[in-house]
């Protein structure tokens, strides 16, 4: 639904060139949400920006929905005719939500319908009935600052809708919110996305709405796409810096003899009782260090730091028996920790596996 090739972008500020691009190969496929994470600065926005033209690239293609938009584009700084009519049809929405505080919920909806030259009675009834599918029927009269920020959110998502999109641009839509109404947010583009088959390419910092709402996602560093793929194919990369980041684990060996791994679980193999398997076939001690587990797209998925006693050599067995059972095992790199060394026992495993789940990556 989505793709660029090749797609860079370079600033000229003050004599100085910025590479904000730097060739940026992204495939959205059809009604999927889709996000982008990264640093600030690595690029989001003025990838997103590209995707809709509203920043011009400097080289590379950029096409939505079978439209070459940037062959729209033509040669000028102003967007011809084509290219506006192929813009309605990308909704945006943004972080600060660009509502105009002199207009009403309303009228600032019926602004795009006003601008693609709708009557006045047909931009009514669909400001209206765009009002009433994020939730704010109630609120067509008033204005901006009238309400809380998760309601302003909604009418500028209300407002991204009016020309009936197939896509949908989100930029950092969440970041001014409080966790309760971003969660509520990001429900409401998640049922717009399976009511009206909106296809959502999202930019975030926050790996928790890549977690919440992501069927796939894309990790951007220095204007580059560093990985890429639907989520469970992430969590089974070994090595993905994503699926560490989705789902964090730490905690080190408890002493010189212990092998630490990580065992990555989705789709059936997360279901199946393998741990104890495990324990029971070998008759063998297992401790979990840490662990964070999730339901992504109705999916159990997760990774589990766990400790073997015996080095590395004397676990290739049980490794393998893990490894036929469908999981992801990597063996981890960790020295014994000083506090472990000194204070072996349990009390020293459960200090370091508690805090885990919540670990964010921002
Ligand atoms: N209009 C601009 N002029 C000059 N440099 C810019 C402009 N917009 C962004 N940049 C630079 O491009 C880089 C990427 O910025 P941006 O796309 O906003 O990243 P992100 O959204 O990930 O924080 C940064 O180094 C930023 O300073
Ligand atoms: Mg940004």
């Amino acid at each position: 639904m989505i793709t660029t090739t090749g797609l860079t972008k370079v600033y000229r500020s003050r004599g100085r060139e910025i590479t904000a691009l730097d060739g940026v190969d992204l495939h959205v496929r059809e009604g999927e949400v889709y996000g982008v994470i990264g640093q600030s600065g690595a690029g989001k926005s003025s990838l997103i920006r590209c995707v809709n033209l509203l920043e011009r690239p400097t080289s590379g293609t950029v096409t939505v929905d079978g439209q070459d938009l940037t062959a729209l584009a033509g040669p000028g700084p102003r967007a011809g005719r084509q290219l506006r009519e192929a813009r309605s049809r990308i909704g945006m929405v943004f972080q600060h939500f660009n509502l105009l505080s002199s207009r009403t919920v309303q009228d600032n909806v019926e602004l795009p319908l006003e601008i693609l030259g709708h009557s006045g009675r047909e931009r009514s009834r669909k400001a209206l009935e765009l009002l009433d599918l994020v939730g704010l029927a109630d609120k067509a009269k008033s204005y901006p600052s009238q309400l809380s920020g998760g309601q302003k959110q909604r009418v500028g998502i209300a407002r991204a809708l009016a020309g009936d999109p197939k896509v949908l641009l989100s930029d950092e839509a969440t970041s001014a919110l409080d966790p309760e109404t971003t969660r509520s947010i990001l429900q409401l583009l998640r049922d717009l996305n399976r009511r009206l088959g909106l296809t959502v390419l999202l930019i975030t910092h926050e790996m928790d709405v890549v977690k919440t709402v992501c069927d796939s996602a894309a990790l951007m560093e220095n204007g580059r796409i560093v990985e890429s793929g639907t989520v469970s194919e992430l969590l089974a990369t070994p090595g993905s810096e994503l699926a560490a980041a989705l789902f964090p684990v730490s905690g080190a060996a408890s002493g010189e003899d212990r092998t630490v791994v990580d065992v990555t679980f989705h789709g059936d193999a997360a279901t199946q009782p393998v741990i104890s398997q495990l324990s029971r076939t070998y008759n063998i001690d297992i401790s979990i260090l840490g662990a964070a587990m999730d339901t992504v797209g109705g999916l159990q998925v997760g990774r589990m730091r766990i400790e073997l006693p015996g080095r590395f050599e004397e676990n290739v067995v049980p490794i393998g028996f893990l490894r036929e059972r469908g999981l992801q095992v990597e063996v981890a790199d960790t020295a014994p920790a000083p506090a472990a060394t000194t204070v072996p026992g349990p009390a020293a495993t459960a200090a370091v596996s508690a805090p885990v789940a919540k670990e964010g990556a921002k």
